[in-house]
């Protein structure tokens, strides 16, 4: 998808396809719906006036209405888009929205779409504070893209509907400050939507297909280009590095680890600090000795997607050029059961010192990213971030609509809840504190790698994490419920979700 920006009026726009927002202004639950369209234009409020009156359309959030030949614009057809209540208006609610479009021209052979900015003073001369002009340009095109993506790469009946051509069009005048502001949101939003999708690339692909080298070769190959160095290891480096922890869960596979850094060196830092990011890259997950029932295991080819997170958020971090240093260490691995493959009652010893007893071999993320803060660590890194699908406890916890988040520090985490204002993204907190590290005592080593019971599944995984970054501030967050979309939404499709890029990339930028 190509995506440009005009200083235009709307209704002279010529398009298959023109989408226009509008907001419900009605107050109360049961109040008749009072659709108005986010925009001072005279010709689009003309042109879609009837049927705003007639009942139809009750500007609900991704409700969608289509005008033919709408008069007096030069579009062919007007798309009216529902953003809901005024009242609860935000620029996720545009992300969204502008996703609703794409994904309502996509089936219909549109290959081109035109999308109005949503004007803060459409309503009144009292500008709309949810929609201030950057973030809204950003929140369209961001959805747009993600809007964009559909997983069915390998149909070979697949008909690629995706869109060539996004123009976002503003009335705001090229040069001006406001203009300014639309130019910067939709490059920004380009960035964001594009790392995004490109983390759900990877994670759509099948075990097969991607495996731990082909990873970290897909990473490179993205990510070099864009001046961010990349280092792919293997089981040499597993071993110089004496990462026990995570050579254990690799050794059951045939196919070799691959240790994945990936470093963004800012021109000028302007902060001392090293932002670690650390991903949990297993390409396949059956459990291994302690295997997984058949029944959705085909679904473990996602469990790469903390991983993918972290290499979409270097890959816009490469383009946004924030002041600050990151270092991103992506550990992947495939856990199979095989004659080579590590057991339940072994005893693990983690690049750190630390012991760990394997109570049970299904609980290999931890295990990995147990080396990989500890590398990170080493590295240098101030500040560390973690994703993973890491357990089914959080999805018990959680369910779909909020991912899992721990931190071991007030202040990070305020930054990293701050940021998820801007990204739209929904994280829950939940407690490590340290009256949970009981749970992971081992009679033979230091830690088993799971607690002795299913209680506190999330949790007991998080107290793991924690012996291993120990007084570094860091969040982890368990994604094993949002990674992938169960069902599609009118604005996103069913599969990869991509989620934690955008929020991880604002929190990094805080520190700049
Ligand atoms: N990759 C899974 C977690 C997972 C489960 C992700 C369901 C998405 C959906 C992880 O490696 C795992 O198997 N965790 C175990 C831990 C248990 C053995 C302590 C789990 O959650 O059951
Ligand atoms: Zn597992
Ligand atoms: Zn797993």
């Amino acid at each position: 998808m190509d995506t440009k920006l005009l200083f235009q009026d709307a209704p002279s726009l010529v398009t298959p396809l023109l989408a226009v927002f509008a907001v419900d202004l009605s107050t109360g639950k049961d109040a008749t719906a009072l659709p108005a369209l986010l925009t001072t234009n005279n010709a689009l409020s003309k042109a879609a006036a009837t049927v705003l009156s007639s009942g139809e359309f009750k500007a609900g959030s991704c409700e969608t209405l289509l005008l033919h030949a709408p008069s007096g614009i030069k579009a062919e057809r007007l798309l009216i888009v529902g953003l809901g209540k005024v009242s609860k208006l935000t620029v996720h609610e545009v992300r969204k929205g502008a996703g609703a479009a794409v994904r309502f021209a996509k089936p219909r052979g549109l290959r081109e779409l035109a999308m109005t900015l949503p004007e803060a003073a459409s309503l009144s001369d009292d500008p709309i504070e949810s929609l201030p002009t950057q973030l809204t340009a950003r929140a369209i095109v961001e959805g747009a893209y993600v809007g964009d993506f559909d997983p069915d790469t390998y149909r070979s009946d697949r008909k690629d509907l995706s869109i060539q051509m996004l123009t976002v069009v503003s009335n705001a005048k090229e040069g001006s400050s406001e203009g300014k502001e639309f130019q910067t949101g939709v490059s920004e939003g380009i960035i964001f939507g594009t790392s995004q999708n490109f983390a759900r690339t990877l994670v759509n692909e099948p075990g097969n297909v991607l495996t731990p080298t082909v990873l970290g070769a897909r990473a490179k190959a993205e990510l070099e280009p864009l001046g961010i160095k990349t280092e792919v290891y293997s089981t040499e480096k597993l071993q110089e590095l004496k990462m026990g922890s995570f050579w254990g869960v690799a050794k059951g596979s045939a196919e070799p680890p691959a240790l994945v850094v990936m470093t963004y060196e800012p021109e000028k830092a302007t902060s001392s600090e090293v932002i670690g990011l650390v991903g949990k890259g297993i390409t396949f997950d059956t459990g291994g000795i302690s295997i997984k029932p058949s029944e959705g295991m085909e679904k473990m080819k996602y469990d790469m997607a903390g991983a993918a997170a972290m290499i979409g958020a270097m890959r816009a971090i490469a383009q946004l050029k924030p002041t600050v240093k990151v270092i991103s260490v992506v550990c992947s691995a495939e856990n199979m059961p095989s004659g080579t493959a590590y057991k339940p009652g072994d005893v693990l010893t983690a690049m750190s010192g630390k012991t760990i007893e394997i109570i049970n071999t299904d609980a290999e993320g931890r295990l990995v990213l147990a080396d990989g803060l500890a590398y990170a660590r080493k590295l240098g890194v101030t500040r560390l971030i973690d994703a993973a699908t890491l357990t089914g406890a959080c999805v018990v916890a959680l369910g779909m609509l909020n991912a899992g988040l721990f931190s071991n520090d007030e202040a990070t985490w305020q930054r990293f809840m701050d940021g998820t204002k801007l990204s739209g993204e929904n994280f829950w907190r939940l407690p490590c504190t340290d009256e949970y590290r009981d749970l992971i005592k081992s009679n033979i080593a230091d830690i088993m790698n799971t607690g002795g019971s299913r209680w506190g599944g999330a949790i007991t995984a998080a107290m793991f994490l924690k012996e291993f970054v120990e007084d570094t501030p860091w969040i982890h967050l368990d994604i094993a419920g949002c990674a992938w979309m169960e069902e599609q939404k009118p604005w996103i499709a069913k599969g990869p979700s991509g989620i934690a890029v955008r929020s991880i990339v604002e929190w990094v930028r805080s520190y700049a």
